[in-house]
């Protein structure tokens, strides 16, 4: 850590330090500009993080603990391609895959330099072909027939993005043609997943960047087995199609040339939606829709890289963050759109931060001397508030909140809408005003509670309060602002890992459990010897095996 960057900690610290610096109340009470001052508006999003303690000192000293660490020349760097990350020696360049060709996006492998843009481009026109070609139903099955769904097996961002993207594209008028999602390598999850679908009519995706996830390979294998089973040797060719960057190993495992639709190893799994891992989102909400959440997620990569942090949305959602999750000492945020569409966010966002930023070493491998990404959870608002909303009310640890809202409605019950509203805003109040015990005494008391009731009972009903939220709000869900929106969230964490000093762009963290499975899998089969294990594990191995002797 610089020096720079080391006073800059220190200021935020003693800052977070101050008496009373934590009560946001006080913050209102203060400044009755503080909505405006703390309220940011770009790309048809509005964010409000005046709900935090967040103050001007505070967000001058994280826009300085921002200059120290870089911030601006690491934007600068990954939008021009260079090396971010560090480890596998390679850009990320995801931001090529929305934009147009003309976009001029480049990014070294290695020592190589790859036209990122022209890639992109080359295989988006090959992708829009194909869906538009199953949607006239010129692509036909084996039998001649039409394709009337998608089998889209894949693992992490090779599932979690695509799935979330169909969903909330999707939820209204149902999909041009349904995608049924497999991921997980448990044999109880094929069954469901092939359910309803017809080997004869079903056009099975294998999304893996690497082509090596063994979870992805069995299920795929299994996938073949059920084509051929149900619609003959000659389905395998006619109804596979392969989503990766490894096109050996498409071409191993005998998918034709013209079903493989390829992407650099610089787009991380994690931020692999807007790349032929998102196939299964075009054909099932259309290409012009998948068109729409491409250029909205390209519209917040230029609002990204080209406005200073002050105003930067992302740069904004990374400050909080940072300021809640290293300063503050916050382990865990939550998620929470108010919105059934984006009920899947939290679980790609937990992938997209947690593998992103869960990190223990800086770039140059020395240990990171603060935390960095915290938990994240969520599901959608209003559910949330009938399951874990107690403790982020009452609970003894601090969970910062990001609320996020469409202002209107695609369904005809605005009725329901206002609640729905209501109730998101109602949240972000109750967390941030709380109940005091002399608020709760005086209701319970005017509701004609006894004395003896009041003080064995109001000590329970009371709520803290100063609880830090942030509201994303919008005018609609539409196609763009799903896109704008997850691009978003993707800069979001590119700059956190600038500011905790890291490398976002690697997943080292999952090998080791790969290696070990690997060694372990042949001890499961019958007559496999035993390997060498701790006492615990052996022991588990043992009577797991036992177990399942008949
Ligand atoms: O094991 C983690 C991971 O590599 C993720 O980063 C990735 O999204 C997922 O596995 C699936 O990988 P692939 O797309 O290569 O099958």
């Amino acid at each position: 850590m610089t020096e720079a960057r080391t006073q800059a900690l220190h200021r935020l610290r003693s800052l977070a330090a101050r008496p009373g610096a934590q009560r946001i109340t006080s913050l209102f009470a203060a400044d009755p500009e503080r909505a405006r001052t703390f309220t940011l508006a770009a790309e048809g999003i509005t964010l409000d993080y005046a709900k935090t303690t967040i103050d001007a000192e505070v967000r001058a000293a994280l826009l300085a603990y921002a200059g120290a660490s870089g911030v601006e020349p690491f934007l600068a760097r990954f939008f021009a391609g260079e090396a971010v990350n560090v480890s596998e020696d390679r850009g990320a360049m995801h931001m090529a895959l929305r934009a147009p060709a003309a976009a001029g996006y480049r990014v070294a492998v290695g020592s190589r330099i790859e036209d990122a843009s022209a890639m992109a481009a080359a295989e988006r026109a090959r992708m829009e072909a194909f869906v538009r070609a199953v949607h006239a139903g010129e692509k036909r099955a084996a039998d001649g027939g039409p394709l009337r769904a998608i089998l889209h097996i894949g693992i992490g961002g090779s599932d979690l993005g695509p799935r979330l993207a169909v969903e909330a594209l999707t939820h209204l008028e149902g999909p041009v043609l349904p995608v049924h999602f497999l991921a997980n390598v448990d044999g109880h999850a094929f069954p469901p997943a092939v359910r309803g679908l017809d080997p004869r009519s079903t056009l099975v995706l294998v999304v893996s960047k690497s082509f090596t996830t063994a979870e992805t390979a069995l299920n795929a294998e299994a996938a073949r087995a059920w084509l051929v089973a149900g619609a003959g040797e000659a389905a395998v060719a006619a109804q596979m199609a392969a989503l990766s960057a490894n096109l050996k190993a498409t071409s191993a495992f005998g998918i034709p040339t013209e079903h493989v639709f390829g992407f650099g190893d610089w787009v991380g799994g994690r931020f692999s939606l807007w790349s032929p891992v998102g196939l299964s989102i075009a054909l099932a909400a259309g290409w012009d829709r998948f068109a729409a959440m491409l250029a909205g997620a390209a519209a917040m990569d230029a609002h990204v890289r080209a406005t200073p942090l002050a105003g930067n949305l992302a740069a904004t959602l990374a400050l909080a963050d940072f300021w809640h999750a290293t300063i503050l000492g916050c382990a865990t945020r939550c998620l929470l759109p108010y919105d059934e569409r984006l009920r899947l966010l939290a679980a790609w966002m937990q992938q997209g931060e947690m593998e992103s930023n869960g990190k223990g070493v800086l770039l140059d491998g020395s240990p990171v001397p603060t935390s960095t990404a915290p938990v994240i959870f969520g599901t959608a608002g209003t559910d949330a508030q009938h399951s874990f909303m107690q403790m982020v009310h009452q609970g003894t640890g601090i969970v910062p909140v990001t609320f996020l809202l469409a202002a209107r409605e695609d369904h005809d019950r605005p009725a329901a809408h206002r609640m729905l509203a209501a109730n998101a805003f109602a949240q972000a109040e109750a967390l941030m005003r709380g109940r005091s015990l002399a608020e709760v005494r005086a209701a319970m008391a005017a509701a004609g509670a006894s004395p003896a009731t009041i003080d064995r009972v109001a000590p329970h009903r009371v709520f803290p309060g100063e609880r830090p939220s942030l509201t994303l709000l919008y005018p609609r869900l539409d196609p763009a602002t799903i896109g704008r929106l997850l691009a978003l969230f993707e800069h979001e964490i590119a700059i956190e890992g600038a500011l905790w000093g890291i490398d976002s762009f690697d997943q080292w963290g999952v090998e080791l459990g790969k290696e070990l499975a690997r060694a372990i899998l042949p001890e499961l089969a019958p007559g496999g010897a035993p390997g060498a294990h701790d006492g615990s594990t052996a022991a588990l191995i043992a009577r797991f095996r036992a177990l399942r002797e008949p």
